[in-house]
């Protein structure tokens, strides 16, 4: 055979390997389109509600994709309801948030037995049952809560506060028991403390991440005991519920009361630029493109790495006026 038409066959045979590679590796036809699963926990706070339409916007806008919605209304029921309904539709993806880590088991099982690949969006489930899901994207929890005890250090530090021996009285409105948010941001939060043993956290209790519950218990904190320097909240909308509280208790929030939460939503800059709330520690919970593209990525036969972070950044009241007019959530 002659040397250029040898070359021409291994070319040939080459461009076949290829092409018959990636035809076996895209999960879908040409034209067919991708049935999605998106199980969501609920509407608990202004940061669920923006992710929910980050999510539904998106794929709806993507003429490829066909998205089910179902919301769990912040039942752990609902939910593995939602999910067995999308593997009896045969759906190509599941989209998941766990309302709570663990409880799920069973379920994913049932999903990898039918070959329907699990993205995690936001929260997780346990590490014992990671292996059941594919990715998880969204942000650090457990950084955020570091982010918002570095915060508050340099902020009491700054403001001559804090002299390193004086006790710091600190209260903690935690997120849904058992959610990975509140159990990493809990987490990260004592990680930083251990840096300073004057703190103490004098009281710690669930406000569910609403509103209406972080104004409840941070009422119940102030009546059992008003010598509070600092509120820890694990979201903007409980951190905004108490600040009504601590204002019918004749205090001032960001004065009399230091507070530092995450998610900085519109209303929590409203609060910052009031003088109302000191820091709001970013959590993005504008998913959605990402999550498509994590989809679009999975179909086309390529692999997902096993966590895809989002970036995030700290304000308070030196930069929340600034920011608050280009804030999308
Ligand atoms: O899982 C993310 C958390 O859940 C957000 O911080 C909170 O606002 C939401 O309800």
């Amino acid at each position: 055979m002659k040397k250029w038409s040898r070359v021409f066959w291994m070319l040939v045979t080459f461009m076949l390997v290829v092409s018959v590679g990636l035809f076996a590796a895209a999960k879908k036809k040409p034209g067919e389109k991708i049935l999605v699963g998106f199980s969501q926990i609920g509407s608990e706070s202004e940061w669920r509600n923006a992710n929910t339409m980050s999510v539904i916007n998106t794929f709806n806008e993507d003429p490829d994709i066909i998205l089910i919605f179902s919301d769990a209304q912040q039942k752990q029921e609902n939910q593995i309801k939602a999910l067995r309904s999308f593997i009896a539709k045969k759906v190509d993806v599941i989209l998941f948030t766990a309302i709570v880590e663990t409880g799920y088991r069973p379920v994913l099982l049932e999903a990898k037995r039918a070959g329907i690949p699990v993205i995690m969006i936001d929260r997780d489930v346990c590490e014992a049952d990671r292996d059941l899901r594919l990715t998880i994207m969204g942000s650090d929890f457990v950084e955020e809560g570091r982010k918002s005890a570095r915060w508050l250090g340099d902020y009491l530090k700054k403001q001559g506060i804090d002299d390193g021996k004086k006790t710091i009285n600190i209260v903690e409105l935690q997120g849904t028991v058992g959610s990975a948010p509140a159990i990493d941001r809990a987490k990260g939060f004592r990680e930083i403390m251990k840096d300073h043993p004057n703190w103490k956290i004098t009281r710690s209790q669930t406000g569910n991440f609403t509103s209406s519950e972080g104004k409840q218990v941070m009422e119940a904190f102030l009546k059992a005991d008003k010598n509070i320097q600092v509120l820890f909240a694990h979201n903007d909308q409980m951190a905004l519920g108490a600040i009504q509280a601590i204002k019918e208790a004749g205090l001032k929030p960001g004065k009399d009361i230091i507070i530092v939460s995450i998610d900085a939503v519109k209303g929590a800059f409203e609060a910052m630029v009031a003088g109302e709330l000191n820091c709001s520690v970013e959590c993005n919970p504008l998913l959605g493109p990402q999550a498509l593209q994590a989809v679009k990525d999975l179909m086309s036969g390529k692999k997902l790495p096993p966590r895809i972070w989002t970036i995030e950044g700290v304000f308070d009241q030196g930069n929340a006026a600034e920011a608050l007019p280009t804030r999308q959530y």
